[in-house]
């Protein structure tokens, strides 16, 4: 394994902001990751996805880690299911691709999110009424601090929304991650803006259904290359009762989601929008102007700039409803 030093990391972030990693490799096993890990047992260490969930704001003084595991293998099957394994380092949507032209499903609704295998369960990806974790039976990694191995069941990863152990303790570099995937398909309605897109098709196939989405992203996203952005840049809060009721007196026409025992969900896209950032540009930062949740770069190099637009967006939501944006995105 190659390792290099003082490595440039804009490239390896979508908001392609500029920072130097001290020390950077790409473990390609998990022999070589357990190495890599014990040979810089003193250093700080981050680990890398496919660098679509956070931007760096600083140079980063220790070693990056950029698993390179790779393969999708068949672990078992029988005619209701399949077992898939796949490497880290897959890239996300060539994985939900491959199911689906298979006829394997369950992934559908997970398509077009800028992902690698390896990210997914982290944030448990979601979209469309879907979450990963709906799929995983297991998550393979490798203790960060000890370079041990170690074999997660969907229990023990103790997801939520856009949440897992992996991200509360920072603690595990992922490897690979095992779906279970059906081999039967019934479209089930759980989302509006999905429905509408498929109005007409009486009976949706697997491969309309991931059609569907895909135009709905690309209509409603913006592409990476063109304008660097990491995706949804915070969480959709989750309110109690009274916070609801609050939410209502000052905006009556706020959307709520059922959030099952934990509360309701908003809409932070609405609430941003309402405080007057859809569209809004500052610098070369700015909220795209299809999707207020979108927090996109014009063209600074500087991370920070990023930042602080994002801090005077929450303090204004804040101000304006009470309610404090949590970021999805990660900030080094
Ligand atoms: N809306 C606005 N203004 C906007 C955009 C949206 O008011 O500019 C409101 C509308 O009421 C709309 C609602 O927000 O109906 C929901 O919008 P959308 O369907 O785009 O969903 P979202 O809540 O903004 C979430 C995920 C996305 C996922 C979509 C689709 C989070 C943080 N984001 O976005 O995930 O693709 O649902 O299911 O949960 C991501 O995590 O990076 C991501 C893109």
């Amino acid at each position: 394994m190659t390792i290099r030093y003082n490595v440039q990391l804009q490239p390896y972030n979508s908001f392609r902001t500029r920072a130097s990693a001290r020390i950077f490799c790409e473990p390609q096993t998990v022999e070589e990751l357990s190495e890599t890990i014990r040979t810089f047992s003193e250093e700080k260490k981050l680990v890398l996805g496919a660098g679509f969930n956070l931007f760096f704001t600083r140079d980063f003084d220790g070693v990056v880690i950029k698993p390179g595991m790779r393969g999708i293998t068949t672990l078992a099957e029988n005619d209701e299911y399949i077992d898939i394994e796949a490497g880290a380092a897959e890239e996300w949507d060539q994985f939900v691709g491959f199911s689906v032209s298979h006829g394997y499903s369950g992934l559908e609704n997970l398509s077009l999110i800028p992902s690698s295998v390896g990210a997914s369960p982290i944030q448990n990806i979601g979209a469309y009424g879907t979450e990963v974790k709906d799929t995983i039976i297991r998550v393979k990694a490798v203790n960060i601090c000890s370079g041990e191995y170690h074999e997660f069941t969907n229990e023990e990863c103790a997801f939520g929304y856009r949440d897992s152990i992996f991200k509360r303790t920072g603690r595990y570099v992922i490897t690979s991650v095992v779906y279970r995937l059906s081999k039967t398909f019934a479209y089930k309605e759980k989302y509006v803006d999905l429905s509408r897109e498929l109005e007409g098709i009486d009976v949706p196939t697997l491969s309309q259904v991931r059609d569907a989405i895909i135009r709905i992203r690309t209509r409603k996203l913006p592409d990476f290359n063109l304008l660097p952005n990491a995706g949804s840049f915070f969480k959709n809060p989750v309110l109690t009762m009274d916070e609801k009721e609050a939410l209502r007196k000052i905006l009556p026409d706020a959307p709520f989601y059922n959030a099952g025992d934990n509360g309701f969900k908003t809409s932070a896209a609405f609430l941003i929008e309402k405080a007057g950032y859809k569209g809004r540009r500052k610098g070369m930062v700015g909220t795209y102007e299809r999707h207020a949740l979108i927090i996109v770069n014009y063209g600074t190099e500087n991370g920070q700039e990023i930042a602080d637009f994002m801090e005077e967006i929450q303090q204004e939501v804040k101000r304006q409803f009470g309610i404090l944006l949590e970021p999805e995105v990660w900030i080094f």
